[in-house]
């Protein structure tokens, strides 16, 4: 019975265990940081959404400048960028999911909308129109709040913002996108992230390694449930003693 309850909690604790935090330093206009999304993090974060904290950062080789009241910003693919990117910022800070969107967290959505953003068919029309477009592919309401948000001071804000959590990585960002787990920058995370991001994830979670990391390369083996198994069988055996 002890044992049982032990096993059952053993295999509870390894599926709610913390969340790792995952940050991808990016820009909404860049080739590099849409492959990026759209090939590796989306498809990664569907299989490891319990186990990563997601941190989106749009804003890449960004700068900016306060003129009076105004914030002006400066970006690596031009004007449209900072829009996209305030676009960006705005959504991941406004995304709700409703009572109807129980297939959904927050962070799920935020992925499904900054993907379809990613995908790149803003290329035929003005941002706005794009990423209103989008906003109904994937079920995010209220995107009035999210475009209001983009022309107003608030994006101008939220994406200061961004620009101050690139900074604190590095200043300026060497490459785009950046991804870092734990908020620190590793060469070798890096180049693995980019290449087979689910492997550079497995690899870095706290042990037990989930079962869901089997499949990846040099992720150990042994799942949290194996372990609290093998902790039951121990235990029963000691009763015995
Ligand atoms: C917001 O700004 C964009 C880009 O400048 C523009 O296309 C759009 O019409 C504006 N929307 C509103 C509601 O003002």
């Amino acid at each position: 019975m002890i044992a049982k309850v032990l096993f059952v909690l053993g295999v509870l604790s390894a599926a709610y265990a913390q969340k790792t935090p995952v940050y991808v330093y990016y820009e909404s206009l860049c080739p590099d940081s849409m492959a990026f999304i759209t090939k590796q993090l989306y498809p990664a974060m569907k299989e490891l959404k319990d186990h990563v904290s997601l941190e989106l950062i749009p804003f890449g080789k960004s700068t900016w400048n306060t003129q009076g009241s105004d914030t002006i910003f400066n970006c690596h693919h031009g004007p449209e960028e900072c829009y996209g990117n305030k676009i960006h910022a705005c959504a991941i800070s406004h995304i709700q999911v409703d009572s109807f969107q129980t297939e959904h967290t927050r962070e799920t959505l935020i992925v499904d909308y900054i993907t379809c953003l990613m995908s790149g068919g803003f290329r035929d029309q003005p941002y706005a129109l794009y990423a209103r477009k989008c906003a109904e592919d994937t079920h995010v309401k209220k995107f009035e709040s999210i475009e209001q948000c983009a022309n107003s001071t608030e994006g101008s804000k939220l994406l200061e913002e961004m620009g101050e959590k690139t900074f604190k990585l590095e200043n300026p960002l060497k490459s785009v996108p950046t991804i870092t787990i734990r908020e620190t920058y590793d060469a070798q995370i890096q180049k693995q992230a980019l290449n087979d991001l689910p492997s550079a994830i497995c690899n870095n979670l706290p042990k037990p390694i989930p079962a869901v990391c089997r499949a990846h390369s040099g992720a150990s083996t042994i799942s949290g449930g194996i372990i609290a198994g093998i902790l039951a069988i121990i235990i029963s055996i000691f009763r015995f003693i």
